[in-house]
């Protein structure tokens, strides 16, 4: 029943550039606005978005662990689906794209977490993948009454919980872990994982706590791209996705795969996409609600440090796309974008749109075509 992971799981396919979607799982999706014709979260909903991914065999759906919404005018991500139920139901309705769960190590049992995740790689025939998060949202993280450790030892504390769930899904002696953290007596999982040796692991961290984390431990690492752009030549995002492959392969001899976010903003002509642009997130951006966000995330308990200039584009980044590099243009300039973000080597990209099930549709029957024809979607 087991099977080498490469075989199954489209994260590890050979694909020049692979696709995902990100926060399907939530309401308003990945925007922060009062746009008509935004993900309004439903069960029906949620579905056609993965249907749609299905259909263009996307190797990676990502939802997002929220608890709670963001307040504002109109709350976004506070309706939503828990992730590893809904990845669960994904993967039964679904059978060629990859599915993810996250988890917030803070929240989660290592143990449940390990087998929660081994139903899922059962439900999908190995198409499940981890994200592992250590929790930066402190008033979610408050409703469970739980403490949050200091940034770095989060880290710590996650490493002893990885550690666990490894050993639960590739161990088959009852093991016994003591630990800083966590204490497991006689620890054991059957049924294994179909993965082998486990399911993929993923991690989103943009501190160097968490890339060093990143690096060391998971297989598919998430990064926000910095300098460049596709105007402005690929160069510093090239130099950006090679510094995060050096440091897996240099400081812990491993490979790993790096993804990043973009949000399609099509229109039939570049202007029309611009003014699109300008509409949901200046006229009808939910601002309260990303101050909100961006307060909760500079909390001495993230140790960002952020410049307080920054602060404003960081709202206007999470109204349109939660931090994701934003693709405007024609279908043609879509694609240029997307294979910009290949040339710069990154292995795929997760992706999200305004109005996510109007845009997705588009996307299949317009854009992933043009993809297709350049080769990007080519098994190399
Ligand atoms: C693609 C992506 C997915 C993420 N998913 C979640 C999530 O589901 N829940 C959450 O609390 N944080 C999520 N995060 C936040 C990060 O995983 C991480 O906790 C945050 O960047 C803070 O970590 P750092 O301080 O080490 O950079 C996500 C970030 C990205 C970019």
């Amino acid at each position: 029943m087991r099977k080498d992971r490469s075989e199954t799981n489209p994260c590890f396919s050979t694909r020049r550039l692979k696709l995902g979607t990100f926060q399907t799982n939530l309401d308003s999706g990945c925007v922060m606005s009062d746009l008509e014709g935004k993900l309004a979260i439903s069960w029906p909903n949620t579905v056609t978005l993965a249907k749609l991914a299905d259909e263009m065999e996307f190797e990676a759906l990502v939802p997002v662990a929220r608890w709670r919404g963001f307040g504002g005018a109109t709350n976004p991500q506070g309706s939503g689906f828990e992730a590893f139920t809904w990845a669960a139901g994904i993967s039964a309705l679904t059978e060629r794209c990859g599915v993810l769960s996250t988890a917030h190590m803070s929240l989660n049992h290592p143990i449940m977490t390990a087998k929660q995740g081994a139903v899922i790689d059962h439900i999908s025939n190995g198409r499940f993948t981890l994200n592992v998060v250590t929790g930066w949202n402190q008033p979610e993280i408050d409703m469970f009454g739980t403490p949050m450790l200091p940034h770095d030892e989060r880290y710590d504390c996650t490493e002893e919980w990885l550690q666990i769930i490894k050993r639960l899904w590739t161990e088959d002696e009852d093991f016994d872990f003591e630990g800083k953290y966590y204490r497991v007596r006689k620890g054991q999982l059957q049924p294994k994982p179909v993965q082998k040796p486990y399911p993929a692991i993923m991690n989103a961290a943009s501190s160097d706590r968490g890339r060093q984390f990143a690096a060391k431990y998971c297989d598919l690492v998430y990064t926000v791209l910095r300098g460049g752009g596709v105007d402005r030549g690929y160069d510093a995002w090239k130099e950006h996705v090679q510094a995060y492959n050096r440091l897996a392969r240099e400081e812990y001899g491993r490979e790993v795969r790096v993804w990043t976010l973009a949000n399609i903003i099509q229109g039939e002509t570049e202007k029309e996409a611009q003014d699109f642009y300008k509409y949901y997130v200046n006229e009808k951006g939910d601002w309260a609600a990303a101050k909100t966000a961006v307060e909760t995330f500079m909390l001495d308990v993230n140790a960002r440090n952020l410049p307080a200039e920054r602060a404003k584009i960081m709202q206007e980044g999470l109204i349109a796309s939660w931090g994701g590099y934003n693709l405007i243009g024609t279908r043609e300039q879509i694609v240029d974008g997307l294979a910009a973000l290949s040339r710069a080597g990154l292995d795929g990209v997760i992706l999200c749109w305004p109005r996510y099930e109007e845009g997705m549709r588009e996307f299949r029957d317009v854009t992933y075509p043009l993809l297709q024809q350049a080769g990007l979607r080519d098994f190399t």
